[in-house]
């Protein structure tokens, strides 16, 4: 296969309501992306995913859309995005947009009139959902057709009196999702993506990606996942749109998927596939959860960091598509924690933890994309009451954790851990009032550490975690680190994280404690002629038995 750029791109993830706003209405937007464009490019990006930017009710902030062809006027006007597209790319910097296939918002105007009998475009679009007629029981009662749960926590059905049927969503009830058996729903779908590449965008993440296809028998299940997620189907509709969409325009694709096998992952992203070029995939994520937790069950229970699961899927993933497709690598995204509360310790050791997240995803072989505000260590939001919150599937879970016996306090811990929100709190520039995002106070409130954890602060400081994320970026550049080849040292052991990735000129061992105790690391390799040339505490020569400090964390090269 010949080299594509994004084999050599460091991708970096925009959350755009949340990364900064130029026109003080406390919302993030296109205008204040563009005037930190050379911000990014000092950071050593190379490539920009930006979050949905639509326009959009933001039920789910953007990812319900109700107009694909226009621009939601919090973040701006189509020139603003033209704008962006084009001073990005006279930085050398690729532009990615989101891509949401599965559903639309409840008011775009395909389902506007698909839910109306009376209007006129009524039969062109009601095919476009997925609709199933009420079951009844035995006192005659309207039943939904399945027990079904949304991934955001209800029920996935919402019953439509005009029609007197049910639609259905996997999200909210203001997403309406996708009917990938219809014809003219793909073709008009295959339109949106490309009127957006004609535009000059260089990629897509397609959101969802893994949910196109439903068990359309409907067969009872709770929460019954199994019926619209991972069907086989979705390959088939991914690859359609890769061949017409994706392949002939050279743009890059990246998806989104949960587990797979080496055939699915080879599938979606390996070097031959239609599909995608990149995987988006969530192995290593959600390693701390505890099943024992019936209060605030499954991710939302944060439990023990598991790191041999962590190391697995990394390693995983490795061996499946070596040689044969190309991997991402990532902590986190806008769905998840904040990395550094997450699996670091965001109190007693940030700038240690921070570094040591860093070191251990950073030196691994694949394209890495890196989530706003990573790199400056910010954390899980610090609010106090429900309603500081934002996120749609906050107020669902609250009310299930409250069900289940939680009270108020230990449902308030649990939206702090691990609520979506809390990777979504504005970016935190500077330490004035609001964090140097907006003159107002924001959509979201700011984190109440912004006054000690902010960019500002970081760079004047060479040894900040901003300033390992730059050069450890620089060094991804130097080595060619993306190419490297992945070897976990004593995978098995629970307690390390050691490995080498070896490039044609050099191979780099990397060591890190995931601990807020000390650890003994014995070190079964060759150990001569390794330099340790970074470190988070102080430079220490290697030797075949180590202690490391609480998330200790130290880079050694052997050069060839
Ligand atoms: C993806 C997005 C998430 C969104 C969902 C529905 O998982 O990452 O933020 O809520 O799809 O579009
Ligand atoms: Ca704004």
């Amino acid at each position: 296969m010949t080299r594509k750029w994004w084999q050599d791109a460091i991708i970096y993830q925009i959350y755009l309501r949340s990364f900064k706003d130029s026109n003080n209405d406390g919302i993030g937007d296109f205008r204040g992306l563009i005037s930190k464009l050379d911000y990014l490019s000092d950071l050593g990006v190379t490539a920009i995913w930006v979050s949905p930017h639509y326009e959009s009710p933001m039920d789910d902030n953007g990812y319900d859309i109700s107009n694909f062809f226009k621009v939601s006027e919090d973040y701006g006007t189509i020139e603003d995005v033209k704008d962006f597209i084009r001073i990005a790319h006279s930085k050398n910097m690729k532009v990615i947009f989101d891509l949401v296939l599965n559903h639309t918002s409840d008011e775009h105007e395909w389902f506007q009139a698909a839910k109306d009998p009376v209007h006129l475009d009524h039969h062109k679009y009601h095919d476009y959902y997925i609709w199933q007629k009420p079951k009844y029981d035995k006192n005659g009662e309207r039943q939904m057709p399945t027990q079904w749960r949304s991934w955001f926590g209800g029920p996935v059905w919402e019953y439509n009196p005009p029609t007197d049927e049910y639609y259905l969503h996997i999200f909210s009830k203001k997403m309406p999702d996708l009917n990938w058996h219809n014809q003219d729903m793909k073709r008009d779908m295959k339109n949106v993506a490309k009127w957006w590449i004609n535009l000059g965008v260089d990629g897509f993440r397609v959101d969802a990606s893994n949910h196109l296809e439903k068990n359309w028998d409907f067969p009872e299940g709770h929460p019954g996942y199994e019926n619209f997620s991972g069907l086989p189907e979705h390959h088939k509709y991914l690859e359609e749109f890769g061949i017409e969409v994706f392949g002939p325009h050279d743009v890059m694709a990246m998806g989104e998927a949960g587990g797979a096998t080496k055939e699915e992952a080879l599938a979606y992203c390996g070097f031959e596939s239609n599909e995608f070029d990149m995987l988006i995939h969530f192995g290593h994520c959600w390693a701390d959860y505890d099943g024992e937790n019936h209060l605030t069950p499954g991710k939302w229970s944060k439990g023990k960091i598991n790191i041999n699961h962590i190391k697995n899927s990394f390693n995983r993933w490795f061996r499946m598509l070596n040689g044969d497709g190309w991997n991402l690598i990532y902590w986190h995204n806008h769905d998840h924690p904040r990395i550094i509360s997450h699996y670091g310790n965001d109190l007693v050791y940030h700038t240690e933890s921070g570094k040591m997240l860093a070191y251990s995803l950073y030196m691994m072989p694949g394209t890495p994309i890196i989530y706003q505000g990573e790199e400056i260590g910010m954390t899980n939001v610090d609010y106090k009451e429900l309603n500081d919150f934002r996120d749609v599937e906050v107020y669902t879970e609250y009310e299930n954790f409250l069900s289940f016996g939680a009270t108020h306090e230990i449902a308030m811990q649990a939206l702090r851990d691990r609520s979506r929100d809390n990777a979504r709190s504005p970016f935190q520039w500077d330490d004035s009032l609001y964090a140097g995002f907006s003159d107002i106070n924001p959509w979201m409130n700011i984190n109440g550490n912004s006054t000690f954890i902010n960019l500002k602060k970081q760079q004047a400081d060479i040894n900040s975690i901003f300033s390992t994320y730059k050069q450890l970026i620089r060094l991804r550049k130097e080595e060619k680190l993306n190419d490297g080849i992945l070897h976990f040292i004593d995978i098995e052991n629970e307690n390390t994280f050691t490995y080498i990735n070896e490039t044609v000129n050099a191979k780099f061992l990397v060591l890190a404690n995931f601990k807020s105790k000390k650890i003994k690391v014995n070190l079964d390799i060759n150990i001569a002629g390794y330099q340790n040339i970074m470190y988070n505490y102080i430079k220490r020569e290697l030797s075949n038995e180590l202690k490391l400090l609480p998330y200790e964390a130290l880079i050694y090269k052997y050069k060839k």
